[in-house]
């Protein structure tokens, strides 16, 4: 645990830095790691206690990165040196500046959907979509059923995340999934196409769904809903 000058220090450099731009939910500037963040560092609480520790020098970041562990974390020895290396970068006390906005739109055209379910999704529904028991529902033959009851949940509930008491195949969950609106239109849509597939990269999409496309997500992004909203309108299934 840390030391009492330190949780001084923390305290001292979360309130004297936290600045507007970075306290914004939802928002990491792109960088290497920044996915490994999305899907670490929003688990136990939200994004914000990431963003607004802003500005941290290095040796703090160190210490809340083993402080995470000690709190129940699960990183590799490689992933907890690229989360230490983006946070102390982007997050640090000397940011470089933000690309413009063009360049992180460039780099996410041609999306490979495995990877990126691998990088946002997997992290709590596991590589094979099963979920893990108590804490995250199973997507595999699940996600299918709700697209079928009314397509455009799915896109909503990635935008805007969902909580609220469910029963998926019968078990219960009560939790909270964050929204990955920071996700491009490209990359939403292939996520949901690979996860209605079942997965399965060759499968054709179920039920006579349609793929989802890119100006479907964007259609969405003005709803402004959040992740009680988006339970409020999940479709019951059969
Ligand atoms: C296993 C759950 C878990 C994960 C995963 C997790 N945290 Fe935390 N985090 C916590 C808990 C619990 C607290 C509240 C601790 C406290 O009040 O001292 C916390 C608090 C924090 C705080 C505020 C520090 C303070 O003194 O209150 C920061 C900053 C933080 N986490 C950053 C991160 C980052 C960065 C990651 C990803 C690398 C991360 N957390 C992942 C559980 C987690
Ligand atoms: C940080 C953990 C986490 C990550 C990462 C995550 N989810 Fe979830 N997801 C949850 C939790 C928790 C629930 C259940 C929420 C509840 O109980 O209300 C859930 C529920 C779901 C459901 C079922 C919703 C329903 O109404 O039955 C689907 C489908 C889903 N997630 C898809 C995804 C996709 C696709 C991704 C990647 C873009 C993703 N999730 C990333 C935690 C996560």
């Amino acid at each position: 645990m840390m030391s009492t000058l330190r949780r001084v220090l923390y305290a001292f450099f979360i309130a004297a830095l936290l600045t507007p731009a970075m306290a914004q939910e939802g928002a990491l500037p792109a960088g290497p790691g920044a996915e490994l963040v999305y899907a670490k560092c929003q688990q136990c609480h939200p994004l914000r206690y990431v963003t607004e520790s802003a500005g941290l020098p290095d040796f703090l970041w160190a210490d809340t990165i083993s402080l995470m562990v000690q709190l129940g974390m699960q990183v590799t020895a490689e992933e907890e040196e690229l989360l230490y290396s983006y946070l102390t970068t982007y997050l640090g006390m000397n940011p470089p500046p933000e690309p413009a906005e063009n360049d992180a739109v460039a780099a996410v055209s041609n999306v490979d959907p495995v990877q990126a379910y691998a990088t946002n999704c997997s992290a709590c529904h596991g590589a094979d979509g099963a979920g893990q028991a108590g804490g995250f529902p199973p997507i595999v033959g699940h996600a299918s059923q709700l697209a079928q009851a009314d397509r455009g949940y799915l896109v909503n509930l990635v935008l805007y995340g969902v909580t609220g008491p469910i029963t998926v195949a019968g078990n219960d969950y009560n939790g909270m999934m964050p929204g990955w609106s920071h996700l491009s239109d490209d990359q939403i849509a292939a996520i949901l196409n690979h996860v209605v597939a079942d997965l399965d990269p060759s499968a054709d999409l179920p039920g006579g769904l349609t793929p989802y496309t890119p100006e479907e997500i964007a259609g969405a992004r003005d709803a402004g809903l959040d992740a009680n909203a988006v339970y409020e309108s999940r479709p019951s299934l059969p």
